[in-house]
């Protein structure tokens, strides 16, 4: 019975959240045939680079700053009704720039969503501002500018996501340099597509607190090791994983040799209806097919606060919750 249980969610993905229904409604409102890319199951698409087309296709029709406002709040009333006191969304303003929006609204509609889904029903909530892999390092050099640039009291982290097997993060390693600098908190996705050299690489060049994935890091025993004793958290999505054929099943996925190897872990959706999945099913995934107990739940709740990118009142505040 995880539905009790505390829940706070560090790896999201804004547009990757967006439910179903509100793109259908999106999709009419702009007159735009998603046929290819939603079916009456959901959405569409077949291996890791389709799954990033389709991504891209369905943040299309999230236009303008309401449309923003909207599906930001939709997403965090849904996750306050299953017990989730933190989020942490990970957004591109640069698709906002491509999209014509501009970076500056697409942030601003965003945070409208969180303000009144604060309001509503309590939740808090940050953003992480990622630049993507397959738009090049300039692009993602441009994300970390303009995140560093903002100052905007809700940007608190950085974050690289897209193509994994597009460069090497030694390619991306000067816009973590930037964010660094302005303070921001980073993460990046290593260790999901591509083996434990892309983990060791992100610890060698970005030292950042936490790795989106890198599960791929159990195939090196040394890494794992590594990833203990320096205290990296890994934002570890079990069903986006197994979605995108990551491991075939929840058996041979390593989140509890992690754990057990003394790897801080917190469990997260990442793209929740284009895996099928949502927090709280994580979290029942945790349970039942890892067989942890509420517990050891609680526990990847209390790491994800401990490891959240923000100050560190917010920090008390979500701890005495729990
Ligand atoms: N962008 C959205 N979801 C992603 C994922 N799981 N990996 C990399 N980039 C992403
Ligand atoms: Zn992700």
């Amino acid at each position: 019975m995880t539905s009790l249980i505390k829940k706070v969610e560090l790896h999201c993905h804004l547009e990757g959240a967006a439910p179903l229904s509100l793109t259908q409604a999106q999709a009419r409102k702009y007159n735009v045939d998603l046929s290819q890319w939603l079916g009456p199951q959901g959405y569409l698409w077949t291996d890791f680079a389709s799954f990033l087309q389709c991504y891209d296709h369905i943040s299309n029709v999230y236009r303008t700053q309401e449309d923003y406002a909207l599906l930001t709040e939709t997403y965090l009333a849904e996750l306050a009704g299953v017990g989730t006191i933190y989020s942490e969304l990970i957004v591109s303003p640069d698709h906002g720039k491509r999209i014509g929006l501009g970076a500056e609204a697409y942030i601003e509609g965003t945070c409208e969503g969180i303000r009144l889904a604060k309001e509503k029903h309590g939740i808090e909530a940050r953003l992480i501002v990622t630049g993507e892999r397959h738009f090049g390092p300039e692009s993602v050099i441009e994300a970390a500018r303009f995140a560093a640039k903002a100052r905007h009291p809700l940007i608190t982290g950085f974050n690289l996501a897209g193509e994994e097997r597009m460069g090497r993060v030694a390619d991306y390693a000067p816009a973590f340099d930037i964010a660094r600098d302005a303070g921001l908190g980073l993460t990046i996705h290593a260790g999901e597509v591509c083996g434990p050299f892309s983990v060791a690489d992100a610890l060698d060049l970005v030292s950042p607190t936490r790795i989106g994935h890198g599960v791929r890091a159990i195939d090196d025993p040394t890494l794992v090791a590594r990833l203990a004793e320096v205290g990296t958290v890994l934002e570890v999505c079990p069903g986006s994983n197994i979605a995108l054929g990551v491991y075939n099943d929840f058996k041979s996925h390593p989140l509890r040799k992690l754990k057990e190897a003394g790897v801080k872990v917190t469990i997260s959706s990442d793209d929740p209806p284009f895996f099928r999945t949502s927090l709280a099913r994580e979290y029942e995934i945790a349970a039942q097919e890892f067989g942890f107990s509420e517990e050891e739940i609680g526990d990847f709740t209390r790491t994800g606060i401990e490891a959240a990118f923000v100050d560190e009142d917010t920090r008390k505040r979500l701890l005495a919750a729990l």
